[in-house]
């Protein structure tokens, strides 16, 4: 881990100052490392959520690191800008659901902050124009964490692409699998309404759509989508043959479905969120074959590039193992990355997907957890390219990702920080796919009105 001091502006003179809104599952990331290896570069004043339940969860979580709290302001997100103003705000870490995040970033910028927010940017063409003009207006940072471009592998896969080894890029395909554990998440709760999360299209697919415009250095042009919701929901399960008895996951009978979540056997699950419902109702185990899923779950995308290539794009939230196969085709030759992040979702005496890997591994037979580089070119044989990992998540990823955010991005030639312009042209891929489901037509970005061209370098 790399001890340089932060180059992040602050206010105040001190350690740039936090202010955190969204205090649900993936806070957690932010918190730990202001609490952990970045407690010098960072100093956290406000956790800001409208459900007090969970804000109190991560302020006794993060008690128990020995972070000092004694100034930390706990509420609701009302009180941001007084937060931003009172207590010299220099950046908000945007934790919210996608459908929030335009309010609470334009609102950000203009009480005086920088912003840093989780991906999706957002998840239609209004919200993007307002985030465009206040980022543009104020001056300030966006900064979009993709936290998919430092993956080791994926790194590796645009270090071969940016070395011209394949030559001149013309077609990328592109398949990612989620399982029936991971990929039935989404369907649980607010993800499956494409009303707060853009569908899967906004909300899962714009890393997917990062990771090809970041490898292939192009911007998107024009989208082709198709898809529905063909596996979960409640039409589905009567076609399917799938029982679902219980219209929630948790419950109390002996027999169950390998679809339901039982909140109560995660303790960080039941405290974050069951126990908090009598706040807001957000209800996080709902059942994947209910009513009112709008989310697909099977989509194919075309995507044409400014420079000429062509993506290819398949997404599918009900396999029965999860990773992702990328193949770049260029002028000399060929990339291929291969992905196996779980190979099989295997089930427990007690009919619960089973987290243990050695269980999983030996069920799984011929399909094991890993990943494998390849270049290939015309006219001879296939080369492995080596993928260096690094100690901690992802492979040391989650490392660099949040000592470019916390102590400012150092010299990078893969480019991996990213922007706001970033965020729009992976969102705008699914924006333009969304509204290509919508009417059947291909659907030119440039035509939803992002209020910025996607072309230029942010201003
Ligand atoms: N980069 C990744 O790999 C990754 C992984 C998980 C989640 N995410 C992103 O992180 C964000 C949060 O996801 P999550 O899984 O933590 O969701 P979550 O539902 O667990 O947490 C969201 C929190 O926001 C709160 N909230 C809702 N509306 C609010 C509002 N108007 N103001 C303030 N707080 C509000 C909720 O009460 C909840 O505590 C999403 O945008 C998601 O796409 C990214």
């Amino acid at each position: 881990m790399t001890t340089t001091p932060t180059t992040v502006p602050s206010r105040s003179g001190g350690r740039p100052r936090y202010a955190v809104v969204g205090t649900g599952h993936r806070v957690e990331m932010y918190t730990h490392a202001i609490a952990g290896d970045h407690r010098d570069d960072a100093e956290l004043v406000a956790l800001l959520d409208t459900n007090p339940g969970r804000v109190e969860w991560h302020r006794a979580d993060l008690e128990r690191t020995g972070l000092d709290l004694s100034g930390v302001v706990l509420g609701g997100p009302e009180a941001l800008e007084q937060v931003i103003t009172e207590r010299q705000v220099d950046r908000v870490v945007v934790t919210t659901p996608d459908f929030t995040h335009a309010e609470m970033i334009v609102r950000s910028l203009r009480a005086g902050a920088d912003v840093v927010v989780e991906k999706p940017l957002t998840i239609d063409p209004g919200s993007a124009r307002a985030i465009a003009e206040a980022a543009t207006e104020t001056g300030r940072q966006v900064v979009t964490t993709f936290n998919y471009r430092y993956s080791p592998r994926n790194s590796a896969l645009k270090e071969v692409v940016q070395s011209g080894r394949i030559g001149t890029v013309l077609s990328v395909t592109f398949e990612w699998v989620l399982d029936t554990r991971h990929g039935a998440d989404y369907f649980r709760r607010w993800h499956r309404n494409k009303e707060f999360s853009g569908g899967l299209l906004i909300h899962k697919a714009s890393h997917h759509f990062d990771l090809v415009n970041w490898w292939i250095a192009d911007t998107p042009q024009r989208v082709f989508a198709s898809g529905g919701v063909k596996f979960y929901g409640s039409s589905n399960a009567e076609r399917h043959g799938f029982a679902h008895p219980n219209p929630r996951g948790t419950h109390d009978r002996a027999e169950r479905t390998p679809f339901e979540l039982d909140l109560r056997t995660d303790e960080r699950l039941k405290e974050l969120y069951r126990d908090n419902e009598h706040h807001d109702g957000y209800r996080r185990d709902q059942d994947v074959f209910g009513e009112g899923i709008t989310t697909e779950d099977t989509l194919a995308v075309v995507v044409d590039y400014a420079g000429g290539p062509v993506l290819s794009y398949s997404l599918i939230a009900h396999a029965p193992w999860e990773g992702y196969r990328v193949s770049i085709n260029g002028s000399r030759g060929r990339a291929e990355l291969d992905v196996v992040e779980r190979p099989a979702v295997i089930l427990d005496q007690d009919g619960r997907a089973t987290l243990d890997p050695s269980a999983i591994a030996e069920a799984a037979g011929g399909r094991q957890r890993g990943h494998r580089l390849t270049v290939q070119h015309h006219w001879e044989g296939t080369r492995e390219v080596e993928i260096t990992e690094g100690s901690g998540g992802h492979g040391g990823g989650d490392a660099l990702l949040l000592a470019d955010l916390f102590r400012g991005p150092g010299e990078d030639p893969l480019g991996r920080p990213s922007d706001w312009l970033d965020g729009l042209r992976s969102a705008g891929v699914g924006m333009a796919g969304n509204e290509s489901l919508r009417t059947g037509q291909p659907v030119r970005i440039a035509d939803l009105g992002l209020g910025v061209d996607l072309a230029r370098p942010a201003p």
